[in-house]
């Protein structure tokens, strides 16, 4: 890493270990709801996963751990990873409040493998976790190296695409403001965060990167993983936009004005019994 490089990394982990608190309090996470029981994984995870009960699962970039204590009441022998101190320390609190067993383990996502020293049956990322990763290519190589042969991955993700609209005026009509294939990362300076609007945050600058989907698979492919589906979506998994609503289905939708946009994409990919170490 370079100074420029750091200088980001350190900005960008201020500001998750600041929102840890606020998040756990947040009512778009709901950890009361998911202390009664209710499961905040969406259907698209759930059938992607496949089977997970009595597996062996790492949740990379597992934040306060609410998806990752999902995932072992589902009967998961669950691992979160994270890099914010704050967000691994929540994660354990909560674990301990929900009577779930589950190991949390504070490190970079592309330490892992050296910190984990183990391999997994599942593999699970996503939902707000890629775009913190400035080159997806040692990410893809990580991700490789923590799957026992025959392990899967799967995530489900934000469409970098939708990063390059922005609602205008009072109807919220979406404008094409940004470039898909720009290398830099979009700096913001913001007092709050997707989950805890109306806080005021010290750490307000933050960096992120918004990769093609072509290079997340491809980084996959190039660490020697197969690639078992790719899916895009018209819908997201969180309040995007003003003027979306939330469905039936749980996920949140745009009026239908406009072409659709793919908003959210989905990857299942394996390592394959024999290839690589
Ligand atoms: C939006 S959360 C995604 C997790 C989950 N989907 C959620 O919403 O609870 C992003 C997480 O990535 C973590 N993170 C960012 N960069 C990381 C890195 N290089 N290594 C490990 N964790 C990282 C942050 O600390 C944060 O907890």
């Amino acid at each position: 890493m370079n100074g420029r490089e750091r200088q980001r990394y350190r900005a960008n982990r201020a500001r998750w270990d600041e929102s840890v608190a606020h998040h756990v309090a947040s009512p778009d996470y709901d950890v009361p709801g998911f202390l009664r029981g209710a499961d905040p994984l969406f259907p698209l995870e759930v059938d992607g996963m496949g089977p997970v009960r009595g597996r062996t699962l790492l949740h990379l970039q597992c934040h306060f751990g609410l998806d990752t204590l999902a995932w072992a009441r589902r009967g998961a022998r669950v691992v979160g990873l994270d890099y914010s101190a704050p967000a691994v320390a929540a994660a354990r609190a909560l674990a301990a409040r929900a009577g779930l067993t589950a190991r949390f383990v504070r490190s970079d996502v592309l330490d892992a493998p050296r910190r984990l020293g183990e391999r997994f049956d599942l593999v699970y990322t996503g939902k707000g976790a890629l775009c913190w990763l400035p080159d997806l290519e040692p990410w893809g190589e990580a991700v490789a190296r923590l799957l026992r042969p025959g392990g899967r991955l799967f995530y489900l993700e934000d469409h970098p695409i939708a990063e390059d609209y922005e609602p205008t005026g009072r109807g919220g009509r979406l404008v094409r403001r940004h470039d898909y294939f720009r290398s830099a990362p979009l700096r913001f300076d913001e007092t709050d965060t997707y989950a805890t609007r109306g806080a005021r945050l010290r750490h307000t600058v933050g960096y992120c990167w918004l990769h093609p989907t072509s290079q997340a698979v491809t980084a996959l492919a190039h660490a020697g993983l197969v690639i078992d589906e790719f899916r895009e979506y018209p819908f997201s998994y969180w309040h995007r936009y003003p003027a979306m609503r939330r469905a039936a289905d749980g996920y949140w939708h745009l009026p239908r004005e406009g072409p659709p946009i793919p908003l959210t994409y989905s990857v299942r990919a394996h390592r394959p019994l024999r290839g690589r170490d």
